[in-house]
């Protein structure tokens, strides 16, 4: 049946789900949708309102539109009867970038008060990928807890932590790396990603 062809070659690339909460490093997000984009890969988004409000404040007006302009679709927070909300939805993996400790709990508890807990709880019941990019220093015990039950749950938690044995030069370097280590972990490969080759290679820290 050609309707059952087309729906097959739609499924073999579904989109990217991407929340976006109200924690610091919008930087990633932005870094990560470019090499989503550069890749071909579509992207659908929920954005929580402090994510909109800290996006502001980091990237700008501009910034922010710019942001939203990856998407395909962007479902807004609140609507618990858009497609994210069922377990029947096909997307490749659910990404929270970043995720706030609010948001955090809330998927490591199991609440459903917005689209975006609700989503999550859906990928965890389905045991579809969720990666969860918390950002929040120090950490208490509540927080330390949430990430281990999220764990617990089948979550992957990818905190947005850089690195720096690849020798960033600058913040964009540092970003880029973080987010194509994060797109890598969904599967997809990212040309240009400096890989760690053994000590004899070009970041030898005695070269
Ligand atoms: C500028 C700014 C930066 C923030 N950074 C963080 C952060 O890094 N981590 C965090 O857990 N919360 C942070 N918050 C607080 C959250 O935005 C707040 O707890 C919010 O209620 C989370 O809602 P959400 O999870 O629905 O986005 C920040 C708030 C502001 C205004």
């Amino acid at each position: 049946m050609p309707g059952m062809q087309m729906e097959s070659s739609a499924m073999e690339r579904p989109p990217l789900l991407l929340a976006i909460t109200g924690a610091s490093g919008m930087i990633y997000t932005v870094k990560f949708l470019e090499i989503l984009a550069a890749l071909g890969q579509e992207v659908d988004m929920i954005l929580s309102e402090a994510g909109e409000l800290v996006a502001e404040l980091e990237l700008g007006k501009a910034g922010t539109d710019r942001l939203k302009g990856f998407a395909k679709v962007i479902h807004d927070s609140h609507d618990m009867a858009a497609a994210p909300a069922s377990g029947s939805g096909r997307w490749r993996a659910m990404v929270i970038l970043p995720c706030t400790m609010g948001t955090l709990a809330a998927v490591a508890n199991g609440l459903s008060s917005n689209l975006i807990h609700r989503a999550a709880d859906c990928f965890l019941k389905e045991r579809r990928p969720l990666i969860v990019v918390p950002r929040e220093t120090p950490l208490n015990r509540n927080h330390l807890r949430n990430m281990m039950l999220a764990h617990e749950a089948g979550a992957v938690i990818f905190p947005a932590m850089p690195s720096f044995y690849h020798r960033p030069s600058s913040i964009d370097d540092m970003a880029d790396f973080f987010s194509g280590r994060l797109a890598e972990s969904i599967g997809l490969s990212v040309p240009g990603l400096k890989r760690w080759t053994g000590k004899q290679n070009e970041y030898d820290p005695r070269s």
